[in-house]
């Protein structure tokens, strides 16, 4: 048997842990497949006695420098799962400078610095894979680079926030409020602490960055996407949502448009026919429609350290398999193009448009005009009864453009005296 692959793991909280759980009981068939086994010898860790504990199960040596995992000559590969941009950017760097492949799970690092890291990784020969990085246990950045290699993508649609979309299953199937999901999502420990990365859209648009370059080989960066999360999504207009047929759902969406592409992320109505209105608690689907295979969609745990570790498991996998073939160096995604956006009066949509106004007559009339004279046509309105002083009003538009919306609002702002309380995208009918 050949000497085995020897690999560096730096931090070992629960997606490290998962990793080695993960070659643990896949060690045999890992060996049969590659020829040869993989074996992680080292973490660099911050000292504990539960690390301790872990390197004995595991039969690794702890290190507390993390140089003497980038000085060791004989790691070929290493795992990077401590998270946010530094210092995981400097050990990844330096590691692929050493000439050791590098797997990680951090897409705030990927969405950020991506290009950078991927240039670093091809100047060196070197492998940068990150599976994980999207969707944790979904296998979707593999399939989009070679099951989709030879089919033209128009529009990727993603849940890929387990915390957001476990609180907006609650609050439609069991009409609770924003707060009250983000309190449980914070006790099973889906949501941290600071839960901004999650509720505010960041971290979902992390993911649709990585998802769009390889999707359409283009490199968007965080300020060319709009991002909008759910933070204090009022109860009432999900309610309202579901009574006229829609699921609330936190959606990413990348959506080509002749030969420019158009990203964001934000809370969208999603017909209760549709694939994703379907995708409940804190799983992930990523929903894709190309010419060739039509719609697909790809469903599966967003995060877990097993499900999470899996893919970082594929990834080293892979990459040993380069190794024996002598063909490392490639990128992840080799597909690239310009980047080309989408003019905002070529983005189509309806919208939700959820207000409150004085509950006396003449005050409908108001809005309708503003909506008439900017060519917005009503395709459902609810009036909710008001107390006698307020009314909540729920208008759902034609197709409008991105320019047509934002000019409503601005118009609403200026002419009148309404409460915004919410807009959203509303996906089409299947
Ligand atoms: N959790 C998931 O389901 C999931 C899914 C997809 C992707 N990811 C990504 O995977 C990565 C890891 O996530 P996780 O959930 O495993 O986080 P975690 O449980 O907090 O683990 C991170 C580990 O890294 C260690 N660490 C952080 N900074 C360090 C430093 N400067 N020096 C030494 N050790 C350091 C921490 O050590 P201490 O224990 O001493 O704090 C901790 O053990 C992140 O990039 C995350 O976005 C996670």
């Amino acid at each position: 048997m050949a000497e085995p692959i020897k690999i560096g793991l730096l931090g070992m909280g629960v997606v490290g842990t998962g990793v080695l759980e993960n070659l643990a009981e896949n060690q045999e068939k890992l060996t049969n497949q590659i020829g040869r086994s993989l074996t992680v010898t080292k973490a660099f860790v911050r000292p504990s006695k539960e690390k301790e504990r872990l390197a004995e199960k595991f039969d690794l040596t702890l290190v507390y420098e993390v140089e003497e995992i980038l000085q060791d000559s004989e790691i070929a590969i290493v795992i990077e799962t401590m998270g946010t941009i530094e210092p995981a950017k400097a050990y990844i760097s330096a590691s692929l400078k050493a000439g050791k492949h590098v797997v990680t799970a951090n897409k705030d690092l990927l969405a950020t610095h991506g290009t950078e890291l991927i240039e670093l990784a091809a100047e060196n020969q070197v492998n940068l894979y990150y599976e994980a990085s999207v969707a944790g246990g979904i296998p979707i950045l593999r399939t989009l680079a070679t099951s989709f290699a030879g089919d033209n993508i128009s529009k990727v649609l993603g849940i890929v926030n387990g915390t957001t979309n476990f609180m907006l299953t609650k609050m439609v199937q069991e009409q609770r409020t924003y707060q009250d999901t983000l309190d449980e999502a914070t006790a099973l420990g889906f949501a941290e602490s600071d839960p901004t990365n999650d509720v505010d859209g960041i971290d979902a648009a992390y993911k649709m960055v990585i998802l769009s370059k390889f999707a359409f080989g283009m490199t968007i960066t965080m300020d060319q996407m709009t991002i909008r999360g759910i933070r204090g999504l009022s109860a009432e207009d999900v309610a309202v949502a579901g009574k006229l047929g829609y699921a609330v759902k936190l959606i990413g969406s990348a959506i080509k448009i002749n030969d420019s592409i158009h990203t964001e992320v934000g809370p969208v109505l999603v017909p209760k026919n549709h694939p994703l209105a379907a995708v409940q608690n804190e799983y992930n689907a990523v929903f894709v429609e190309s010419s060739g295979i039509g719609e697909s969609m790809y469903y599966g745990p967003g995060a877990g350290g097993r499900p999470t570790g899996t893919s970082i498991v594929a990834d080293l996998a892979a990459i040993a398999q380069e190794i024996e073939n002598g063909t490392t160096g490639r990128p992840f995604s080799p597909y690239q193009q310009e980047l080309k956006l989408t003019p905002k009066d070529q983005i189509i949509n309806s919208y939700f448009f959820s207000l409150e106004m004085p509950d006396h007559s003449g005050q409908f009339l108001k809005l309708a005009e503003i909506f008439t004279k900017l060519d917005a046509g009503f395709e459902q309105v609810s009036q909710a009864k008001g107390d006698g002083e307020k009314a909540r009003v729920v208008i759902i538009t034609h197709p409008i453009s991105e320019t047509t919306y934002a000019e409503i609002q601005n118009q609403i702002q200026l002419k009148t005296k309404f409460k915004f309380i919410s807009s959203m995208k509303v996906m089409e009918e299947k």
